[in-house]
């Protein structure tokens, strides 16, 4: 039996085997479709009803318990990036969340509430999810314990678009980041950061609003967030692609990736009693004339 279906809601939401027969729920609602994995607590799919995906995901992801999944929102945490002995990017991405609610509210958005299990009596773990016509995601972190507790985490999303060689990202011209290819510090000179080989930058202090420009399907995506001082940006381009066993060597060019969350001199630490948040907004805007 799909232990998500005593969350369906007639009409709404659906339990389903997805792929590789990971459980997920199907969500209708009258501004968007989207899928959600119980693996990860993976927002595969969320966008309107009609047209092209917002969220990219690789035709060559793995879709198996101990694997994350290529594309969508990987939810990064406790620790981001490469770890000695332990999964990259964390745990939570291959662990399958505990569902605890789902919900329907005035006007038909769906929340989705999630527990990560296997935290023992020291943290609580939550990731609320509001589908409709923006995605609203909340990583929500208590501190249970008796002593100090430092993560990192991150909505590792990735973007659909539709030509990586005209999109744009907008909203950092001015912050310091770290070229994670370099290992060296840059502040970023550009309004718009267009892309023409690998990127990967971890840009710190960030606290506003970002855009991504597709001219060709003539869309703006908005990413409005509180609770992240981290942004990070990222396309593998050709070379890192091809050594990607879960992502297909073209695919560099219909996707790119801006992170929100708080890593390395942005990694939270709670008291004991405390609570932190991280919550992104995403929704689509018409590309100006
Ligand atoms: C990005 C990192 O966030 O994730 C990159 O900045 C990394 O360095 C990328 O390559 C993908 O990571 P993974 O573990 O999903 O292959």
């Amino acid at each position: 039996m799909n232990p998500l279906e005593r969350h369906e809601i007639p009409g709404s939401v659906t339990a389903v085997s997805a792929k590789g027969g990971l459980p997920a729920l199907r969500i209708e609602t009258p501004d968007c479709s989207a899928l959600v994995y119980q693996h990860g607590a993976h927002v595969a799919l969320w966008g309107p009803r009609e047209g092209p995906p917002v969220l990219f995901m690789s035709d060559a992801s793995d879709f198996s318990p101990d694997k994350p999944i290529r594309g969508g929102v990987p939810l990064i945490y406790p620790w981001f990036g490469p770890r000695e002995g332990a999964p990259g990017h964390g745990t939570a991405r291959i662990t399958a969340w505990d569902l605890t609610e789902s919900l329907l509210l005035p006007g038909g958005d769906v929340r989705l509430r999630f527990t990560l299990p296997h935290h023992g009596n020291d943290a609580s773990v939550v990731f609320l999810v509001t589908l409709g016509a923006s995605l609203r995601m909340e990583f929500i972190v208590s501190n249970l314990g008796s002593s100090a507790l430092t993560f990192e985490n991150c909505f590792h999303t990735y973007l659909h678009v539709a030509d990586i060689h005209q999109a744009e990202v907008r909203g950092l011209r001015g912050v310091s980041y770290t070229d994670q290819l370099l290992g060296e510090r840059f502040t970023e000179e550009h309004d718009a950061i267009r892309f023409t080989a690998e990127t990967d930058r971890v840009y710190q202090n960030t606290t506003d609003a970002t855009e991504i420009a597709d001219p060709v399907l003539r869309r703006l995506i908005r990413i409005r967030k509180s609770g992240s001082l981290s942004t990070v940006v990222w396309n593998p381009w050709i070379d890192k692609a091809a050594r990607m066993p879960d992502f297909g060597d073209d695919e560099y060019l219909r996707m790119l990736c801006v992170e929100s969350g708080n890593l390395r001199e942005h990694a939270v630490t709670l008291l004991p009693g405390q609570t932190s948040a991280l919550e992104v907004e995403i929704d689509l805007a018409p590309f100006p004339l």
